[in-house]
Parts: C-alpha cells; structure tokens; sequence
C-alpha cells in the first residue's frame, strides 16, 4: 500500500492506515467525505481521521495505480480503529460496495515521513502559497504562508481554506480599492486551526489579527506557525469556546471557517465582534445547508455581500445592514 509502510517486529504502532482504491470520481466523493468527517468531528473522539491522503497515477504515493483509479488512504489513531473502519466501510459501500479496505500498521518511526509526504507546497488564492517547513522552494512572486499543520486542520488543501482564503483576498483587494488602510483593520479568525487564515492576513496587511480556537492543541499548532512565520508579535492567539469569552472590542473583519452548525450557534458571537461597517467572512457550509444556512445567519442585521461555491461548499461574505 503507498504511502503507509508496515511496522517492524517490535516497534510502536504509531498509527493505523486503511487505504481503499477505487474510480477516480468515487476516489474524490470518498477524500471529501473523509474531509467532512475530520472536519465535523467531535473534540477528543478517537476515530476521527489524523490525516487523509488522496493518490492517482500522478502523485508520488501513487505510482502503482492505473490511470482513471485512485486511492483514499486514512491514518487514524489506534484507538479509534474499530468504530472508524465500520463508517469507512459504510462510506465506501454507498459507491462501490465491491472495493476492499486494505489496512496498514505504521511504525512511529515512519509516521512524520508518510505525513510529510502528504504535505506539499501549494497556491493559494491569486497571491498566496503555502509551504510547509519540508518543502520550502526558491522564492517566487507569491506570498510565503510557511504552516505545518501538526494535528490542526488547516493544510490550505482543504476546499473550505481554500474558499475562506480568496474571500479574505478579494475583499483585502476591495477594501483597498476603496482607499482603505489595511494596517488599520483589525481581523479576528475563530477557529483558526493551524493559523492558516490568520498568518495569510497578516501577510495580507491586515494590521491587528487575533486567532481564537477552542482546541488547545490547534493553538499550540498555530502558535509554532506563528514562529515559523516571523509574526509572533504581529497575531494574537487564544484557546476559547466562544470568541465571547475573548477581550470585548469589535473588528472590520471577522473570518469563521467552521461547520454550519457551529457557525450558527457562534453568530450572536460573530455579530458582536463585528464593528458597524465589519465583514463577516464564512466558509465551511454545504451546498444542500445554504437555503436554511442563509436566512438563519442574515437575520435582520446583515446581508449578502458575496457568495462562492468551491465543490460542494459554499462560502458568504456578509456586512450589517445599512438602512
Ligand atoms: C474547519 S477547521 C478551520 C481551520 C482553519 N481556520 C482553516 O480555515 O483551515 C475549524 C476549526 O474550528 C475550531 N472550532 C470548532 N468549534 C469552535 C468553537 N466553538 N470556537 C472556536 N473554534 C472552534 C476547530 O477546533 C477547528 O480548528
């Protein structure tokens, strides 16, 4: 199986892999299946996958596959072997009942080197780039997001980053167009992950960026971003439930990109931290939530600004209504 070795006699099991090949359509409904289901997952539960990794015959972990297949390969904690295998076999049965999950053990020494693999250097948005600290490349014309997600969610491969981060561009780009100083607006990123959104406005020029998440562990993960980055004294991080719980004062952009459910109990929070003439900025939404996502997020005090589709999510920019 690529990209999971087995472990040795007598080393550690670091972690478990389980690898489904499949048609490529069904190889891409089952990565962003998997996607949603490390994103949706509940804080602390075992089975939720550490990593995915999606292979064709282009990539590297790929290599044995014929054109037109693909291989999902979840790593999941020991621990959670048992329930995960059960909806992996669940997910798999509704596109191809056939396909045989194939099952790893990864040594811990092997475990930073498949992770690794899986991560590599990538666009984001028109002016952006990510690079983790194991591909770093020659400069070039874009901006260099260096971000090691750790166990964090935020690789800037998912689609939600990816829609989060052109939202935060473009309107970077119309707030300049409009004579804004970008210096000047402050943004708050809640559920920050690996930081991804806060570091790329700070690159941006947004002047005070705060990050807030309520797993500890992403924040440790985006506090090393922060160093890798050189902007430790630029962001402010803190591990909080609700961005209430956060220092009162308003920002001119709020950026959230987190389940709908979430996102929805969080709104009378979002609202609250949004200055008058603020921008809300949301991703992490499902096409099929939109029409009971809208009305329920705008409510009387906003409206639509911008809306983005990216496979199947949905990302919103909204602002306070003015009349
Ligand atoms: C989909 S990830 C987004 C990570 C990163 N901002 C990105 O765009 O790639 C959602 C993040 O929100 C965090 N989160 C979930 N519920 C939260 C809450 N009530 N308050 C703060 N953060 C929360 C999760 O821990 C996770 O890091």
């Amino acid at each position: 199986m690529s990209g999971a070795s087995t472990a040795s006699p007598g080393a550690r099991t670091a972690a478990i892999a389980l690898a489904v090949e499949l048609d490529a359509d069904d190889a891409d409904s089952l990565a962003a299946a998997a996607g949603d289901w490390m994103c949706d997952a509940m804080e602390g539960d075992p089975s939720t996958p550490l990593g995915i990794q999606q292979d064709d015959a282009t990539t590297m972990g790929g290599r044995d596959l014929s054109p037109g297949r693909g291989r999902v390969t979840l790593y999941l904690a020991p621990a959670g072997e048992e329930e995960a295998t059960s909806r992996l076999r669940a997910l798999v049965d509704t596109l191809s009942p056939l396909a045989a999950i194939a099952r790893a053990e990864i040594a811990d020494e092997d475990w930073n080197a498949t992770w690794k693999a899986h991560f590599r250097a990538i666009d984001l948005g028109r002016r952006l780039r990510i690079e983790p600290p194991w591909d770093r490349h020659a400069a070039g014309e874009r901006l260099v997001l260096v971000i090691d997600p750790g166990m964090a969610f935020g690789t800037g491969s998912h689609e939600t980053t990816r829609m989060a981060t052109e939202l935060l561009e473009l309107h970077a780009d119309l707030l300049l167009e409009a004579g804004a100083d970008l210096g000047r607006v402050s943004l708050l990123d809640v559920g920050t992950g690996s930081g991804l959104l806060a570091i790329a406005a700070a690159a941006l020029g947004f002047g005070h960026v705060d990050g807030v998440d309520n797993d500890a562990v992403a924040i440790a993960s985006a506090r090393d971003n922060l160093r890798h980055n050189q902007m430790a004294d630029r962001i402010a991080l803190s591990v909080a439930e609700r961005p209430q719980e956060l220092e009162a004062r308003t920002y001119g952009v709020v950026v959230a990109n987190i389940i709908s459910s979430v996102l929805l109990a969080l709104r009378q929070d979002l609202l609250d931290r949004l200055a008058d003439d603020g921008l809300l900025l949301l991703s992490g939404v499902l096409g099929r939530e939109r029409e009971a996502f809208l009305p329920a997020m705008l409510g009387q005090e906003l409206e639509l600004v911008t809306e983005r589709d990216l496979g199947e999510w949905k990302g919103f920019a909204m602002r306070r209504r003015q009349d």
